[in-house]
């Protein structure tokens, strides 16, 4: 049985990190299968975090990205290496910020409402699992400490559960 959480929104950005980084932790579950544990990932940053209107997983397949557990509308099934903020990414297996969706060459729209974006890609034994990915209908909705926290609790995710 999973208890209701409640993050109080009027914390500081890096207390709400520190609490929500607590609850996946006792939220995930490595006997549980991966599907659930990622639903619950993305439900439990979504149900934090007003300014995310999208949050899911694109995961690897060793060609291609395949939309994994999200919240949110609708999305893109389907994205190559290289391509969007998530293909760029996962090809440069580095954390990309796009303060501006439309100014990213490349931008792959799934939802207008989509402003801003974070991607965390997931990399476990050198290999390639996917990407995190995080819109918010904002300009600019995500920083440096986003991606503290962000690429922390998604350490805990590639370490603990994948
Ligand atoms: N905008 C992403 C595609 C995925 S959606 O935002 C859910 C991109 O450019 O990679």
């Amino acid at each position: 049985m999973v208890e209701e959480f409640v993050i109080e929104k009027t914390q500081s950005i890096q207390k709400q990190y520190e609490d929500l980084s607590t609850i996946i932790k006792g939220l995930l579950n490595k006997n549980d299968n991966i599907l659930s544990n990622l639903s619950n990932f993305t439900a439990a940053l979504k149900q934090t975090f007003d300014k995310i209107n999208w949050v899911g997983f694109y995961m690897f397949d060793g060609e291609k990205m395949y939309l994994g557990p999200f919240q949110g509308k609708v999305a893109c099934t389907q994205i190559k290496l290289g391509k969007g903020v998530c293909g760029t990414s996962a090809l440069s297996r580095k954390t990309i910020i796009a303060a501006d969706v439309n100014k990213f060459p490349g931008h792959i729209v799934c939802d207008s409402d989509s402003k801003s974006e974070i991607v965390i890609p997931l990399i476990k034994n050198d290999k390639l699992m996917g990407v995190l990915d995080i819109d918010s209908a904002s300009l600019n909705a995500f920083d440096e400490t986003d991606k503290k926290y962000l690429e922390y609790i998604c350490n805990f995710l590639i370490e603990e559960i994948f």
